[in-house]
């Protein structure tokens, strides 16, 4: 295990980027710095610590406690040396009699108002409150405890993740800088004046009740114990620490996991992770008691039929039930009646492992991920226009952005860090284009307001796209030389012939989009003129029936205004989940391997037999939907699955557990008992991020270190359980660790081939392509050239959806995600973040629901063509009239019953944005809603006889 320092050095005060320098001395050393960097940095650069309260390298300087005050050779008095920068000649003293006295002073007034209970204090060792006192000397406090005091102030112990102790505040203002600067929610205030003042959540509210969103930004920032972690209040300071990567979303914030032996006590977002340089959300930051619920599946077990009692048995007997009911299935169905699922949620090495498997051991090329139901548009559109599937930039780049579109995609929500990032760019004056059905957040938050916000109808992306492209051909706006030099012309001069056509203009548009044709020219002329513009996208983009010509038509956006090839433009699908661009990357797809290369290409195809000594397929295997149709059918009948819930997650559900249904193994492995694995034949306990050696791949192509802080609690880690299987079924995977794993990745990847585990420990993360030309990985992507070469246009004809709203489905469902639950919910159901949102609600505009007689709080039934399931009511204005909005967390909801089986033209990424549906106040759940109950109640009844039958079989 790589244990590191719980705790980081503090500079004081944030880097400072300036190419020029100063020389200044500090107590009689040398120094040299970037102009702009504060005398207390400067100091820290050498060493030197200078007394801080109110500092902290993550914030801006404030300069209010007044500690850090040093003396100046030439100046009069003792200036702060945290808000006065370092200059060329400058001489500065940071110790003497006087220093000290001023120090002691300061601090005497403190730790007057301060009870003294150190000895049993939660943050007793790591408090810089006490630190402080040591390093300034203090030894008496002469002004007694007697008088005016905070000591006995209440608690604010709302919050389910952290506590508020006023009587320990010192009133240094770090919670509220960091709640504005850092996550730009701007919850806290500080009330009242002088003596009175105190930190206070919105109007003097509970921290719950207040505009927090529960990043923990301020917990950070505090230096007492005023704002401390609960776990570490229940089960004290840390010992050591374990850098690893967030298990949840596609930014992939680094964190450090603290440690008191094998236990988690806190998860501290990594100052050195590149993609959240410090900050986190209430998911990666609190979320992460799952990992040891007492739902955890530790014992593999089988079973014959879904009907029957699960049997416990050891990982050996699991597995060679499982070979043993495949290599059946085989003999008697045909080669390509067994497939896998990898899982966006595992890691590289796990998802390359499951591919191996089906590619070398199956024999076929049956397998998919769950990447199909989000991102794979992206990998067709990016691939066909650009020449590889992944965002351009880095999540940095957005701090050159003069423009920012946002399309399909709710950052603050589903990509909260990053959506921090940008609303702090945004408040720096950046201006912002958001193309959304939903208002969400961005459009009208504290400081922020979008410039253009394109109510759209779901399921015109193509259509707005293309008036967008429209005004910036016929308005003369291309980016002519850019064009010219770096796409390909042919492509180029097709594309805007058909795009000047009328019928492309705003106008012609308009009563197809719904947007009123002047905005869209004003934001089409923003995002050509207004300097660096990027986009960034979401599932509203790709899950669709459309979703890869609208990425086609992002792609010719950015050409076409060149906006492509440099800091803070650029293309940029947020991705789903932890490791979705990942299992993308590892030749999950039927028609890839690794790297995004045919299964056709010969060249290719004999480098991986060569490799794995089988000779492998040539012909594209079945696609998730695939699979569920040839189930049906009866020519697919073994299906392992790992760490994905498709029974929740795919779209259709009732079509999902028919297939399922259907089948005579269905392996799962993962670490709860999950919806799919109600249908499954063989469990196979997976292991928690907490538990595994590997890397994810962020939504940057950011590969990261994910690292084993405690042992898997079932016994094996999952690259072990596939290893098994493999084993089992007569092929032979030799690994002694998941290093060995990506050292193959990277002998057969070429964009891979510079990544090794050293070098991750060394840089922290790369960005791929790393190799011979980019050693250290490549942050920019189509700098001078794009991947294919030349640039391509290709056209993007806008072709309605076949789901249309009719007299019997008036409106349009479409769904999406918030931040304190995290897709399927399987994880933050099993956390304290169900007290942010325990239920999916339907959210409808007050129009529709007065038409209705439908208020908030209402049951309501939402019926489509594919099926019926009841909610209850939110009225909303985020809505507009005519669209109804979802989340899918819960599986109870069966937001996925009414979803259908529609899909995008080239990837069968389904439809889930845009559903034909009808709403009505009910009194009961629906047919569905009671089916499922009985099911899941019947599945937990065989699990308990589970448990049951081995008690009384250990009893005899
Ligand atoms: S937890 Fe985050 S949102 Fe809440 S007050 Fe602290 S910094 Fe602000
Ligand atoms: S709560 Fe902590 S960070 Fe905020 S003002 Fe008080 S001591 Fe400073
Ligand atoms: S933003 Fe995403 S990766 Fe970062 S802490 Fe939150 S869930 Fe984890
Ligand atoms: S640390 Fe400089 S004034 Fe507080």
């Amino acid at each position: 295990m790589d244990t590191v320092s719980v705790h980081d050095i503090d500079f004081g005060t944030p880097e400072v980027n300036s190419q020029e320098q100063v020389t200044l001395t500090i107590d009689g050393f040398p120094i040299t710095v970037a102009k702009g960097t504060s005398i207390m940095r400067a100091a820290m650069e050498l060493g030197t610590q200078i007394p801080k309260l109110c500092a902290t390298d993550s914030l801006e300087p404030f300069g209010s406690c007044r500690l850090c005050l040093v003396e100046v050779e030439g100046r009069r008095g003792f200036p702060a040396s945290c808000t006065t920068p370092a200059e060329s000649g400058m001489v500065v003293r940071t110790q003497s009699p006087k220093l000290g006295q001023l120090r002691r002073g300061v601090m005497e007034l403190y730790i007057s108002d301060h009870p003294l209970d150190c000895l049993t204090c939660a943050s007793n060792g790591d408090c810089e409150l006490q630190d402080m006192s040591g390093a300034v000397g203090l030894r008496e406090v002469r002004y007694g405890y007697e008088g005016k005091n905070h000591i006995h102030s209440d608690k604010d112990i709302s919050n389910p993740y952290f506590q508020y102790d006023p009587s320990k505040c010192i009133v240094c203002n770090r919670c509220v800088r960091a709640c504005e600067e850092t996550q730009g929610t701007f919850a806290l205030t500080i009330s009242g004046r002088g003596f009175e003042s105190r930190v206070s959540p919105g109007e003097s509210q509970a921290f719950m009740d207040s505009e927090c969103v529960s990043c923990g930004a301020c917990v950070d920032a505090c230096p007492t114990a005023t704002l401390v972690e609960k776990t570490i209040l229940a089960q004290g300071q840390p010992e050591h620490s374990v850098i690893t990567t967030c298990a949840y979303c596609g930014v992939g914030c680094g964190f450090k996991a603290d440690m008191k032996g094998s236990e988690v006590v806190r998860m501290t977002p990594w100052k050195d992770g590149k993609a959240n340089e410090g900050h986190a959300c209430i998911k990666g930051r609190f979320a992460w008691g799952y990992a040891t619920h007492k739902d955890r599946m530790l014992q593999p077990m089988v079973r014959e039929h879904i009907t029957d009692p699960w049997k416990e048995v050891s990982f050996d007997e699991a597995i060679q039930f499982a070979a043993k009911k495949l290599r059946g299935i085989q003999e008697k169905y045909g080669v390509d009646s067994i497939g896998g699922i990898t899982s966006s949620r595992c890691t590289n090495e796990e998802t390359y492992l499951v591919q191996k498997l089906v590619r070398a051991v199956f024999h076929n090329n049956n397998v998919d991920t769950c990447a199909r139901v989000c991102h794979s548009p992206t990998g067709f559109g990016l691939g066909q226009t650009y020449g590889t599937s992944a965002g351009t930039q880095t999540f940095k780049s957005i701090e050159h952005s003069d423009v920012v579109l946002v399309m399909g995609a709710n950052p603050t929500d589903a990509h909260p860090v990053f959506g921090s990032r940008m609303k702090k760019r945004l408040r720096e004056g950046a201006k912002l284009i958001v193309i959304d059905p939903r208002a969400i957040e961005l459009v009208s938050t504290t400081h922020i307001k979008a410039d253009y916000h394109l109510q759209l109808r779901p399921g015109t992306n193509v259509a707005i796209v293309s008036a967008l492209a429209h005004v910036i051909i016929t308005e003369g706006l291309v980016k002519e030389d850019f064009v010219g030099e770096r796409c390909d012309m042919e492509s180029f001069n097709l594309w805007r012939n058909w795009v000047a056509k009328e019928e492309n203009s705003p106008e012609a548009l308009e009563i197809t989009t719904g947007v009123p044709a002047g905005l869209v020219r004003q934001a089409a002329r923003l995002y050509a003129t207004g300097g660096n513009a990027a986009i960034y996208y979401g599932l509203g983009v790709t899950e669709h029936a459309q979703g890869s010509t609208a990425v086609i038509g992002i792609a010719n956006l950015a050409m076409v205004t060149g906006n492509i090839g440099r800091e803070g433009v650029g293309v940029n699908p947020l991705r789903g989940q932890n490791n979705v661009q990942g299992s993308c990357d590892m030749g999950s797809f039927p028609h890839e391997f690794p790297g995004y290369r045919h299964v056709s290409d010969n060249t290719t195809r004999g480098l991986f037999e060569q490799d794995w000594g089988v000779s492998l397929r040539g012909d594209p295997g079945l696609r998730i939907p695939n699979m569920f149709d040839a189930a049906l059918e009866g020519s697919f009948k073994g299906l392992y699955c790992q760490g994905e819930d498709i029974v929740q997650s795919d779209p259709d559900t009732q079509h999902v557990t028919a297939a399922l249904e259907a089948m005579d193994c269905v392996i799962v492995q993962d670490i709860f008992l999950n919806e799919t694995a109600k249908y499954a034949h063989v469990f196979l306990p997976g292991s928690s991020f907490l538990e595994k050696d590997g890397t994810f791949t962020n939504a940057e192509r950011r590969i990261s270190r994910v690292r084993k802080v405690m042992e898997p609690k079932a016994g094996l880690a999952d690259w072990q359980v596939t290893v098994a299987l493999a084993k089992a079924l007569g092929y032979e995977m030799n690994y002694h660790h998941p290093s060995e794993i990506m050292a193959e990745i990277a002998r057969l990847t070429p964009t891979f081939s510079g990544v090794n585990y050293a070098k991750l420990d060394r840089l922290g993360s790369v960005q791929w392509p790393c190799n011979d030309d980019h050693p250290e990985g490549t942050p920019l992507m189509h700098v001078d050239h794009f991947v294919r070469g030349k640039g391509r246009f290709i056209i993007t004809q806008y072709v309605p959806t076949e789901e249309r709203v009719t007299k019997r489905f008036p409106l349009i469902l479409t769904t999406g995600r918030i931040l304190s639950q995290y897709n399927v919910g399987a994880q933050t159901r099993r956390t304290e973040n169900v007290h942010f949102h325990d239920e999916d609600r339907l959210e409808i505009h007050p129009d529709d629901a007065k038409e209705r007689g439908i208020v908030s709080g209402d049951w309501v039934g939402i019926a489509s063509r594919s099926g019926e399931t009841v909610l209850r009511a939110l009225v909303s204005e985020r809505m507009q009239p005519g669209v109804i909005y979802t989340t899918f967390h819960f599986p109870e909801s069966g937001a996925n019953v009414i979803t259908t089986d529609n899909s995008d033209w080239a990837t069968n990424c389904p439809e889930y944005k845009v559903t034909a549906v009808q709403v009505m106040k009910v009194k009961q759940p629906s047919e569905w809603q009671k089916q499922y109950k009985e099911f899941n109640d019947n599945q937990l009844r065989l699990l308990r006889e589970r448990k049951q039958a081995d008690s009384l079989v250990g009893a005899k």
